[in-house]
């Protein structure tokens, strides 16, 4: 089933997202409904705060990306649980992101280059790896999510204060994108 896309302003998007246990009701489904939402809107990341459901799954599919970065071929990960440690000296880059819950909006981030990631999957196994470039960008930006933070929070003062009205916009209710979603429930579009 295709979920409505919350969106920046929307509560649910600044909640504290709980650890997720093979009893969680509903796993499977939401994990099914997680990844159709995201091929529907055209995303190549999801988190569960992103439809609704403040828990710490995350669904990367960057396979779409392969021409510019062929080391993302057939790359898809879902992630329970996930968490991001990254050395003292790592580098960082900025690249220009966007996000289904920010929709219009493209800014650039400064992110980690290279992290190293654990988590477990749908069957709860662990998993550990070294993670660099693009696809070490899209894990931090959904695990973002996870942590109750937008990219919007990550860009300079400058850019923030030139998008300022926008996002405002967006939290009151005037937002227009292609897919179904939901903004802020005291501001809700009539
Ligand atoms: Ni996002």
């Amino acid at each position: 089933m295709i979920l409505p896309i919350y969106i920046y302003g929307h509560p649910v998007l600044r909640t504290e997202n709980a650890t997720v246990t093979p009893e969680y009701p509903g796993l499977q489904e939401l994990i099914t409904n997680m990844k159709e939402t995201m091929y529907h809107t055209e995303g190549i990341g999801i988190a569960a705060p992103q439809v609704g459901v403040n828990a710490r799954i995350v669904y990367i599919d960057v396979d779409v990306l392969a021409e510019d970065f062929p080391e993302l071929k057939d790359c898809r990960m879902l992630l329970i649980n996930p968490e991001i440690t990254v050395d003292e000296d790592a580098p960082f880059i900025t690249r220009e992101e966007g996000c289904l819950s920010v929709p219009g909006i493209h800014e650039n981030v400064q992110r980690q280059e290279k992290i190293h990631l654990h988590w477990q999957d749908e069957n709860f196994e662990e998993h550990d790896m070294d993670i660099e470039g693009y696809l070490a960008r899209v894990v931090q930006h959904e695990c973002d999510h996870l942590d109750k933070k937008l990219f919007v929070d990550r860009i300079s003062p400058i850019r923030k204060q030139l998008i300022r009205s926008k996002l405002n916009n967006m939290a009151k209710g005037n937002v227009s994108c292609k897919y179904r979603c939901k903004v802020a429930p005291h501001n809700r579009k009539k």
